[in-house]
């Protein structure tokens, strides 16, 4: 028979009705001989009752954990409602019960917050009968159900594009597959469609969209996972701004939807800013903390740690000012100095300000003060604006140094201290550069990929001044987690000409390497741009989960294993044999 709804859904909407429910026995409890059996689904909990004088009494003292079964009964208001549970306030009074089918002792319980995750992982299917992962899994799905149902009303079409396809250099490692039938050749999983939907726009397709796994041989992290779900993009004739604008629309429309939540308005910001301002091209804007710059203002200092990085070239001072509201202790600060010094800052200067209108070691409380100049002091006062009971942490390092430490430092007091000012803080990150100097290689990689297009009043750099050539590319960032990039393209082959020579790529390796994209570039392609979404971390962050892996029916480890299937694995030699393969 079935069922009248869903152990979750049988609200009070049911009461005093018969109904039909299956599921899974979560927990059984006999008290003074009364049986009560907590039945799970994946839309809830709902407490069955058996009588001592119920027909089903000895049957139900049968059931163990994560038996499946059906429970015909009669809906009532349960004496005691239990407000944590959606269904609460009633109970199933059972009469009949029929064992669907039994289970064996379970390797990990349902639902238990002490589970490892390396458990968690090799158990995954009975994990996945968790509250939690049920809810997760079932949120991803409104996810991708409301993008789809947005770009489906605003014209663009879902176009499925190659698994199979050619190995491109740039960016991660691609996962190769080895062709049986073309002895010695691979194909290679795509990183991402990107060339294939900037062929499509050549096609005529004008609005492309698909929710696509990519591939990518990389170092894995909390938000990294080999394979991965992109919400991909691509459409033609609209500007960097058009594009932003659909795209920022769609992730309003998808918080609206499955969250109830109106997106605050979202920030555009250069990149520059963001790096200057925050450290970092991702910045968590919930975190009210700013750095201030001193880098000019301690160029003749007497701290010589300062005023030698204020003359390095590449060198920067940071400070962040943490308000009197967090009374660090000297015990604190050795710890953000530990801190500091494991993301390869040398040290963590500080000033507490005791009392700002006394300018030395009396008003100031600090490791630093002595060096200072009284004219320096007011600068770094007047700059901070800090108050009584502030304390301001500087570290002086390279550039990148210092924006990797006191960006971390930042997100650390802030999440330490819970300094949120908000729970959503969406933005643009914007003007990126075009390229980023390989130090190892020697030369300019794309900082995004090599078909981004600069900003038209930049083209002439390509060739003078590749470091200041800018480009139409745009990172959607949320609560410090970037979550989609994207750019304009070039269309044109005059400035791919000029951004290969810039790469320092000759125009012959170009053609082996993206021949078939150039070859279609030169018939006829239209003005075009996208941006892709990592759908994954849109959902962990919907989520509120700590790892994209538990948005991820069956995710890879941190070291690319599936332990519910073991793979990687070995495999036979007659298999290698007629892919004509032999392992070192
Ligand atoms: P990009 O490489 O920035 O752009 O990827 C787009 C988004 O995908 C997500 N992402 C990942 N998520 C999980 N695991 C990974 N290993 C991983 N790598 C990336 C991020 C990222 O913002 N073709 C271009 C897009 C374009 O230009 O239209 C691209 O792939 O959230
Ligand atoms: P020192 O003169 O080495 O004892 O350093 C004086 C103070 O400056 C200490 O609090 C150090 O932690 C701090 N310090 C040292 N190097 C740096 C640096 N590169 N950036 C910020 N502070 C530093």
């Amino acid at each position: 028979m079935q069922r009248t709804n869903y152990c979750g859904l049988i609200t009070n909407k049911y009461l005093n009705q018969q109904v039909v429910i299956k599921g899974w026995v979560h927990k059984r409890r006999d008290l003074g001989g009364v049986i009560f059996c907590d039945l799970r689904d994946r839309e809830g909990l709902l407490q069955i009752i058996v009588e001592p004088n119920s027909p089903c009494f000895n049957l139900a003292l049968e059931l163990k954990p994560e038996f499946v079964i059906e429970v015909h009964g009669l809906v009532r208001n349960r004496p005691q409602p239990n407000p944590d549970l959606k269904t609460g306030d009633i109970e199933v009074i059972a009469q009949v019960i029929t064992i669907l089918n039994t289970s064996t002792s379970l390797p990990i319980l349902v639902d238990d917050e002490t589970t490892s995750e390396l458990n968690r992982m090799s158990y995954r299917i009975i994990d996945l009968r968790g509250q939690k992962m049920q809810k997760n899994i079932l949120t991803r799905y409104k996810i991708t159900r409301t993008i789809r149902e947005f770009l489906d009303n605003h014209g663009f079409i879902d176009i499925e594009t190659p698994f199979l396809t050619l190995s491109t250099p740039g960016g991660a490692r691609d996962f190769l597959v080895p062709s049986r039938i073309n002895k010695g050749k691979f194909y290679a999983l795509p990183q991402s469609p990107q060339i294939f939907k900037q062929l499509l726009m050549v096609a005529g397709f004008d609005r492309y969209y698909q929710i696509v796994r990519c591939f990518r041989d990389e170092e894995l992290r909390a938000d990294r996972q080999p394979e991965f779900t992109q919400v991909d993009i691509e459409t033609s004739f609209l500007t960097e701004e058009e594009i932003r604008a659909i795209n920022e629309s769609l992730m309003r429309h998808v918080f609206k939807q499955v969250l109830n939540v109106d997106l605050p308005p979202f920030p555009v910001m250069p990149y520059a800013d963001a790096m200057s301002l925050y450290g970092s091209d991702k910045p968590d804007l919930r975190i009210p903390l700013k750095f201030i710059d001193f880098t000019h203002e301690f160029k003749n200092c007497s701290f010589k740690v300062f005023h030698a990085t204020a003359n390095m070239g590449n060198g920067r001072i940071a400070a962040l000012v943490i308000p009197a509201t967090i009374n660090l202790s000297r015990k604190d600060i050795d710890e953000l100095t530990t801190f500091v010094k494991e993301h390869k800052a040398m040290g963590l200067a500080y000033i507490k300000v005791v009392d700002n209108s006394q300018l030395n070691d009396k008003g100031l409380s600090s490791s630093i003060v002595k060096f200072f100049s009284a004219e320096e002091l007011t600068t770094i006062m007047h700059k901070t604006n800090a108050q009584n009971g502030d304390t301001i942490l500087f570290v002086a390092d390279k550039s990148k140094v210092v924006n990797n430490a006191l960006g971390a430092l930042r997100l650390k007091i802030g999440h330490q201290y819970k300094l949120y000012t908000s729970e959503w803080q969406p933005l643009w990150v914007v003007d990126f550069p075009m390229f980023e100097y390989d130090e190892q290689l020697n030369k300019y990689m794309p900082a995004h990929h090599a078909f981004t297009a600069p900003k038209a009043e930049h083209v002439n750099l390509l060739l003078t001044d590749p470091q200041l050539c800018l480009a139409q590319a745009y990172d959607m960032v949320l609560n410090g987690s970037e979550i989609g990039g994207g750019s304009v393209r070039i269309h044109d082959a005059e400035t791919q000409a000029k951004v290969f020579t810039a790469l320092n790529l000759s125009l012959e390796e170009a053609q082996i390497k993206f021949g078939y994209l150039l070859e279609n570039l030169k018939l006829g392609a239209p003005p075009h741009g996208g941006l892709a979404f990592g759908l994954d971390r849109v959902a962990a962050i919907m989520c509120k989960a700590e790892s994209i892996r538990d948005v991820i029916a069956l995710p890879k480890t941190t070291t690319g294993q599936c332990l519910l299937t073991n793979a990687p694995n070995f495999v036979t030699t007659a298999q290698l044999d007629e892919l004509n393969i032999c392992v070192k």
